[in-house]
């Protein structure tokens, strides 16, 4: 890019000097339509119970989930995402529960869907919450079988849709499943539902807070680096959001968020798709702490937010859903 005009003629400070100037020449915004809402549920009747390490994060009763939906619709956040958190002993190697019809995840699509009409709800195909070892496929032979768990989650992804999920996001990093989901969907006529494929998610360190609230992280005794990407990579994501473009993806998701701006960036450049981020749990956490203990203000989460526009997400999953959508409200 050539650089116009130079000092004293050029003074950017020019642009800065007042608040409503700098509105209008600002070059990235954020807006309630960018936020997608993770929500936690769990078995149970009349509980709200916070997760541990992330501060202002509960899981929801099926009963009290319309508390949080009322939140949602409030502060008009156009989609949320659900995860469950499985009790133990419907827990197995096959993760059998995320077939299951009056499953958590089931019964929260209902209840949204007839009572929250106006907003999206997007769904995890991946057998995590469901699995005895905490992984996202079963295990066959010491291994985290790709084929035979990509069996299921095509039967996950028709479950959900036909309880009414608008979005299905398969997060699990198996080989091949998208082109089956999507195969399975139109077959079954559900060709309006969507998929937001977790293309390229790195096996990362900073799912940690989020595996409490599911679960997972007790269970879960080996990592996840033979299925989810190595985070000293960067040209496998182009192959991994190519070929998950190519089975039929209408949009991709990056993840984790902050740490990963290159990756959206260079992806949105080189696709013409939607790359949505997803500002993971460990980034809530140290964001949220850091806030409560008067280390940071509450402005850097806006900061953090307007960082995934700038790099070209077009919307974020973020816990600090509700609390930026206020914060954005009352600004204008
Ligand atoms: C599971 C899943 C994970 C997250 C979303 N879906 C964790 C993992 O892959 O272990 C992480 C979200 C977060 O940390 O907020 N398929």
């Amino acid at each position: 890019m050539k650089i116009l005009g130079s000092y004293p003629k050029t003074r950017l400070r020019r642009l800065r000097k007042s608040s409503w100037l700098r509105n209008l020449v600002s070059e990235n915004n954020i807006s309630n339509n960018d936020l997608i809402l993770p929500i936690f549920i769990r078995e149970g009747k009349s509980k709200i119970e916070p997760v541990k390490n992330m501060p202002g994060i509960n899981r929801y009763t099926i009963d009290k989930l319309p508390i949080i939906m009322n939140q949602a619709k409030k502060y008009k956040i156009p989609m949320v995402a659900l995860f469950p958190y499985t009790p133990q002993n419907k827990k197995n190697n096959f993760g059998l529960e995320a077939l299951n019809p009056k499953n958590l995840v089931c019964r929260a699509i209902k209840l949204i869907k007839k009572r929250f009409t106006g907003i999206g709800v997007m769904c995890d195909v991946a057998l995590d919450p469901y699995t005895s070892h905490g992984h996202d496929g079963v295990i066959i032979k010491n291994k985290i079988d790709n084929d035979a768990t990509v069996k299921i989650l095509v039967k996950q992804a028709l479950l959900q849709a036909s309880m009414g999920c608008d979005v299905i996001a398969p997060s699990d990093m198996m080989d091949g499943r998208v082109g089956l989901i999507r195969k399975a969907l139109d077959q079954n006529d559900f060709h309006d539902v969507s998929i937001l494929s977790y293309a390229v998610k790195y096996a990362s360190n900073f799912y940690g807070p989020f595996r409490d609230a599911v679960g997972s992280k007790s269970k879960l005794k080996t990592n996840k680096k033979t299925y989810q990407m190595d985070y000293r990579n960067f040209s496998e994501a182009y192959r991994e959001v190519g070929l998950d473009i190519k089975e039929g993806a209408d949009m991709i998701m990056v993840k984790p968020g902050i740490i990963y701006l290159d990756i959206i960036n260079k992806i949105k450049n080189n696709f013409n798709v939607p790359i949505l981020a997803y500002q993971v749990s460990g980034e809530y956490s140290l964001l949220k702490n850091a806030i409560n203990n008067k280390i940071l203000n509450e402005n850097s989460i806006l900061e953090s937010l307007v960082a995934f526009k700038r790099a070209g997400a077009c919307a974020i999953v973020t816990y600090f859903a509700i609390d930026i959508a206020k914060k954005i409200r009352s600004i204008n």
